[in-house]
């Protein structure tokens, strides 16, 4: 997927016809700026018409629970809704978010599994309650694409302060991708209470020490979840977690990367993001291709 995407990346209109007369369905149950325009940009580099709908804002509130008696605030349930998408689409694209309020509920992924279960089609995440796919895909293409040393480079996920609750789906995707790609020594750094599932972290060395993790890192990524354990509770607010160009210098002139949207100077200082280090655009931009390999393998594998 590293290598196609790259290969789109030097030729987006390669496959420009792989999906003509086909439509992809972009739902978004929250907001986004990236995520919906990448994959906007993939689908129609590759001939194919994307339509996005704010479920959110502009659709019927949608009931998830199994035999609910829907005499409360959902209109429609999802097992009604999804199989109509998926006659209008060849492929279906689903953005949610964690409720943080039930752990169990949020990890069981009942949102974006019903969609898969009703809708008939294939169905991309582009984001769930507990994983971020296409970002971690366009994470591992983005260390690629920066790394010619013949070594494994030293890849630090570092937690940072927030002023909210933020979900663990890009920290968990990016434990999960990294150690499957195996091409990192990789190391997780958060304060004591900040353990993700251990199921997304097999692999990484993971210490309280920012410090020690920093040093001679070669990718710096920078990200703040709430609490897997305390679940979606904020347990630190310490500024020392911030990356500033202080910490940076511990660095092996590493290269900064953060999803985005990033908040200056609670997450990252300024100075780093406005530095040469920070890849955070390059890193954005590669959502395009991200996005572009994946929709043109499911559209192969589609009948007609
Ligand atoms: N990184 C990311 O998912 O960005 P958006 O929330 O803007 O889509």
């Amino acid at each position: 997927m590293v290598k196609q995407a790259l290969a789109y990346k030097a030729n987006p209109f390669a496959d420009k016809t792989l999906g003509s007369n086909k439509r992809i369905g972009l739902l978004f149950l929250n907001p986004s700026l990236r995520t919906r325009l990448s994959t906007q940009v993939a689908a129609q580099n590759l001939g194919m018409e994307a339509i996005v709908f704010n479920v959110d804002k502009e659709g019927w509130a949608l009931e998830f629970e199994e035999g609910a008696i829907m005499n409360g605030t959902t209109v429609e349930h999802v097992k009604d809704a999804a199989p109509i998408l998926g006659n209008y689409f060849d492929i279906l694209c689903v953005r949610t978010f964690p409720s943080l309020q039930n752990r169990e509920e949020d990890y069981s992924e009942k949102v974006i599994s019903a969609f898969i279960q009703y809708a008939g089609v294939p169905v991309i995440s582009l984001e769930s309650a507990t994983l971020h796919p296409l970002q971690s895909l366009t994470d591992i293409i983005t260390i690629t694409e920066n790394w010619n040393e013949n070594r494994r480079p030293k890849v630090v996920l570092t937690w940072a302060p927030h002023v909210k609750a933020l979900p663990q789906c890009v920290s968990n995707s990016f434990g999960q991708w990294v150690n499957v790609w195996g091409g990192a020594n990789f190391v997780i750094a958060h304060p004591a209470g900040y353990e993700l599932a251990e199921e997304f972290t097999k692999g990484a060395t993971i210490t309280h020490q920012q410090d020690e993790a920093l040093t001679n890192a070669d990718f710096v990524y920078v990200k703040n979840w709430s609490s897997y354990n305390e679940y979606g509770k904020i347990l630190s607010n310490d500024k020392n977690w911030m990356l500033t160009q202080q910490k940076l210098q511990l660095t092996n002139n590493a290269k900064v990367m953060h999803c985005l949207p990033v908040r200056r100077n609670v997450e990252l200082s300024d100075e780093v993001l406005d530095s040469p280090n920070s890849i955070v655009t390059r890193e954005a931009s590669n959502r395009v291709w991200a996005a572009q390999a994946v929709i043109a393998e499911l559209v192969k594998g589609l009948k007609g």
